[in-house]
């Protein structure tokens, strides 16, 4: 039951910022949509829609920049249409340098291309929003505000059928933190239980945002 507290905390964050509606009738928001109505297949769209919808939300929670995180949203996914063939041939043709785990990962590469996408094809220049779509499958160490809104957003959208999606969503008003960490816990959990490699920025992650660190630490 939400108590008159969350009540009016809700309200002040209804009125004080714009709306995911506002957000996505931008100039810039409606080129990229147009684009991606496109090019993703009408699931993808809803996703990336459901992703924007949900990182905007958190970023009032976090006061986070509203209009970055808008689009880093609407550009998480800009190269999730490209056929693996077409992935290689792009991360050839911009030099893009892939570490040993990247070169075996065709799923890895649309957040590696859609940087490139981003800066080609929508004059994208902002440092935090490519960091958000850089990082948005395997997360980083040293993620900023909006790269972690959109890691999140992306795991935990309500498209997203798992149980753990629900969990991350509630925690992550709270907590951002704590759910960057389930996040890569849950992604690390499945890589193991399938067989999957784990990329080393995932376990990064984890491990940076370990609640209670300190008490690793070794004792003098
Ligand atoms: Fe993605
Ligand atoms: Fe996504």
């Amino acid at each position: 039951m939400l108590t008159s507290k969350t009540l009016a905390v809700n309200e002040i964050l209804e009125t004080s910022f714009p709306k995911s509606d506002d957000l996505r009738n931008q100039p810039k928001s409606i080129e990229i949509l147009h684009y991606l109505s496109k090019k993703l297949d009408p699931e993808r769209l809803d996703h990336v829609i459901s992703v924007q919808e949900t990182a905007v939300k958190l970023a009032r929670y976090h006061n986070a920049d509203v209009w970055k995180v808008n689009l880093a949203a609407l550009l998480h996914d800009v190269a999730k249409w490209m056929s693996d063939d077409q992935l290689y041939k792009a991360v050839s043709r911009f030099e893009i340098e892939l570490d040993p785990i990247e070169k075996t990962m065709p799923a890895l590469l649309h957040a590696i291309v859609g940087v490139k996408n981003a800066i080609e094809l929508f004059k994208v220049t902002d440092l935090d929003i490519l960091e958000a779509i850089r990082c948005h499958t395997t997360g980083n160490a040293s993620m900023g505000l909006t790269a972690k809104l959109i890691y999140v957003a992306d795991f935990a959208e309500p498209n997203r059928l798992y149980k753990e999606a629900k969990q991350v969503r509630q925690v992550a008003e709270e907590d951002l933190n704590q759910a960057v960490h389930w996040v890569a816990q849950h992604k690390i959990g499945f890589l193991l239980q399938n067989d999957g490699i784990i990329h080393p920025n995932t376990i990064h992650t984890y491990n940076s945002t370990f609640p209670n660190l300190d008490r690793y630490k070794p004792k003098r």
